[in-house]
């Protein structure tokens, strides 16, 4: 078994492509299904390539990898939310992303920290801590993130059993500006520091001009940023799965 180029296997969204030597395709299948973690699931081989019978094909972890979403806007048609809510169909098979909305967290004081951890706070402490990694979606509000956001991160960085720490994450960001909130998910990293939050790298997901890629009912019509969310989905499970 060995890692090539995803790009020689255009069929298959690959995590780890397998290039065998076997009498058929269904021959690996069946000694994959014995050989490996029965939480790996195969989803596709063929792409035949190379003399006789030299197959390449993909397996992909679908241990139930469970994502946790937020989003930094509280307005009612937020494109924020919107896209989060898009993410829910994008995540690949063998994965699934819960949204927890951030309205009713409130604003951290240590005083009322003190007494103990609000319900809402407790909940989404225990909902981060479940997840086997996040979903920040965030706007970019006068070059950083907004208030909701930082202001629920602060909670749950307290203490230290904070979720946070060592947890998979991902960023996306929606603007109705050209450059679709840049500045606020380099500040959002800035903070991840801190928190011990694993960002990934890449893919970078700038939804710019966000009035112009959802539709009325809030859908994401556009197609290369849906596609780009699908590989920042795939890429943050695949980090999950290893982690
Ligand atoms: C207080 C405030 C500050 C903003 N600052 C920025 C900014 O710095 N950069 C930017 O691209 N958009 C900025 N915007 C515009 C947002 O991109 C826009 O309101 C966007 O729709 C907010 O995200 P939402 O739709 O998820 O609520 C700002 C909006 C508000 C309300």
């Amino acid at each position: 078994m060995q890692y090539v180029n995803p790009s020689e296997c255009e069929p298959f969204r690959a995590f780890l492509t397998l290039d065998v030597w076997a009498p058929s395709a269904a021959a690996i299948t069946f000694s994959l299904q014995r050989g490996y973690n029965k939480n790996i699931k195969i989803m596709g081989l063929g792409c035949q390539g190379g003399p006789g019978n030299k197959l390449k094909g993909e397996i992909v972890m679908s241990k139930g990898i469970k994502i946790l979403g937020f989003a930094g806007s509280l307005r009612r048609n937020s494109f924020n939310k919107a896209a989060l809510r898009e993410a829910q169909e994008l995540v690949p098979d063998g994965a699934n992303l819960e949204i927890f909305d951030l309205a009713p967290i409130p604003f951290f004081n240590e005083d009322v920290e003190a007494q103990g951890y609000p319900p809402a706070v407790a909940e989404f402490r225990s909902a981060i801590a479940a997840a086997d990694a996040l979903l920040l979606v965030t706007p970019e509000y006068n070059y950083s993130i907004p208030p909701v956001l930082k202001n629920a991160l602060d909670w749950a960085s307290r203490g230290k059993d904070s979720p946070l720490s060592g947890k998979p994450a991902a960023i996306m960001s929606a603007s109705i500006g050209m450059l679709g909130g840049v500045r606020a998910q380099y500040h959002l990293r800035q903070v991840g520091v801190i928190l011990n939050l694993q960002f990934l790298n890449r893919p970078e997901v700038f939804i710019a001009g966000a009035a112009k890629k959802f539709d009325q009912e809030g859908r994401l019509t556009d197609e290369p940023t849906r596609e780009v969310i699908r590989k920042l989905l795939n890429a943050l499970v695949e980090q999950a799965g290893k982690a």
